[in-house]
């Protein structure tokens, strides 16, 4: 299968740091190490359209090792790192479509590309490729597939309530050891390394309002506030609402928020988070960026329209002069800022991500069968058993209940 990359000559910076990263995936390691004798996954078709990083590359040779034909396209326009990109094709045989920076009709191209693989499994992070397939006419349909993230899910969940998704999936980011450390500790510190890349500016002192709590959200405003900013919450659920307080942050609506803030993030997976009535009433200089899936969540067509003046300050700052004279500075083009200017989330939170990924394609190779097209979470026993290997790789134990504990808790009859 021919491949379309940005340059094949880059393969040797690719290879040295997929490698980097592969060092720090010790659950993924020990996962290749078996596929590469099982071969779970002999024979199968798999199209995953994914962010094309260094961790994301050793997940695609965790797949190939383990039999399947895997094919790779972008799930961003921004995310492709072009030298893994170019590796996976040169050094491993795994056909690759994505280069940095497509445009739109490229990159959905390239959603074709992949998906001319006749995959049996599909694997997404946007739910790209499953909409592709119900939305175009397609031949024979994937026996199942699975999604990575949050804004995935919930297409997917609204496809299954409309009974309209034709093939099962299986939700990698329900999985406890996905969500509560990816979404977490991932996008909390490699949010903070977006910004920081992409602007230099410090942020002990800053006021940095974060939209949306969800395990994104959270993580970024507990990392926010460990570099030192006072950092403010923005929600519409009352719950999280009241957590954000006692977890000790300021709560208060977008309106009042827009008035005080330095630094805005929005992490929420809706749209229009950020519109131009508070464009209108920020600081001079206002940073503003998204670190949710799509470019959705702040009005950039709204703030155009109350624009008299645009230039580029620097990659990934772009300043909006509005035609009252204040300046909004747009990341990134309100694409994740966590992917485009910094490297996504670090390999080592990524090895459990993508040990769900490549166990749940095992578990579909074996029971797709038998299951009806719903999204499904990740089956327990496999979410328990990355925590047991993720939590021994690290070099940590716990405890096992003695058989008085187990009994205690299993009886409601034993006494205090
Ligand atoms: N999503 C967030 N961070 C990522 C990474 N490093 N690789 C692939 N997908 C990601």
């Amino acid at each position: 299968m021919k491949s379309d990359v940005k340059n094949i000559k880059l393969a040797s910076k690719g290879k040295i740091r997929i490698e980097w990263a592969e060092r720090q995936m010790p659950v993924l390691r020990s996962i290749k190490k078996r596929f590469s004798k099982t071969k779970p996954l002999k024979g199968v078709n798999i199209a995953s359209c994914l962010h094309v990083t260094t961790e994301t590359a050793n997940l695609m040779i965790t797949l190939k090792a383990g039999g399947a034909n895997a094919v790779l396209c972008a799930s961003n326009p921004l995310s492709t790192q072009d030298d893994v990109a170019a590796s996976l094709v040169k050094d491993f045989g795994i056909p690759v479509f994505a280069i940095c920076g497509e445009d739109n009709k490229t990159y959905y191209k390239h959603i074709n590309a992949a998906l001319s693989n006749k995959p049996d499994i599909t694997m997404d992070d946007g739910a790209d490729l499953v909409s592709t397939i119900h939305t175009s006419k397609t031949g024979k349909l994937p026996i199942g597939g699975t999604e990575e993230t949050t804004t995935g899910v919930i297409r997917l969940k609204s496809m299954a309530k409309n009974k309209v998704l034709k093939y099962p999936i299986i939700s990698v980011n329900d999985a406890d050891t996905k969500h509560l450390f990816d979404n977490r500790y991932g996008t909390g510190q490699s949010t903070v390394d977006g910004i920081v890349r992409a602007t230099n500016v410090l942020l002990a002192g800053k006021t940095i309002v974060v939209c949306g709590y969800g395990w994104c959200g959270r993580g970024f405003a507990m990392r926010a506030r460990g570099m030192g900013a006072i950092v403010v919450v923005v929600e519409v659920d009352p719950v999280k609402g009241i957590e954000a307080v006692m977890d000790g942050f300021q709560v208060m609506t977008i309106a009042k928020a827009a008035r005080i803030g330095d630094i805005f993030c929005t992490l929420t997976g809706d749209i229009h988070v950020i519109r131009p009535e508070h464009f209108k009433v920020m600081k001079d200089s206002a940073i503003v960026c998204n670190s949710g899936h799509f470019n959705v969540e702040i009005d950039i067509k709204g703030l155009k329209k109350m624009t008299k003046k645009k230039r580029i300050i620097r990659d990934f700052i772009e300043e909006y002069t509005l035609k009252s004279g204040k300046r909004i500075n747009i990341l990134a083009d309100g694409r994740l800022i966590n992917l485009a200017a910094a490297e996504g989330h670090p390999p080592s939170v990524m090895d459990m991500s993508f040990a769900n990924q490549s166990l749940s394609a095992e578990y579909l190779a074996r029971n797709a069968s038998k299951m009806e097209n719903k999204v499904y979470c990740v089956p327990e026993e496999i979410d328990s058993s990355i925590a047991k290997m993720k939590l021994r790789m690290m070099g940590m134990e716990i405890d096992k209940l003695t058989p008085e504990q187990e009994k205690y808790l299993n009886s409601w009859q034993m006494g205090t």
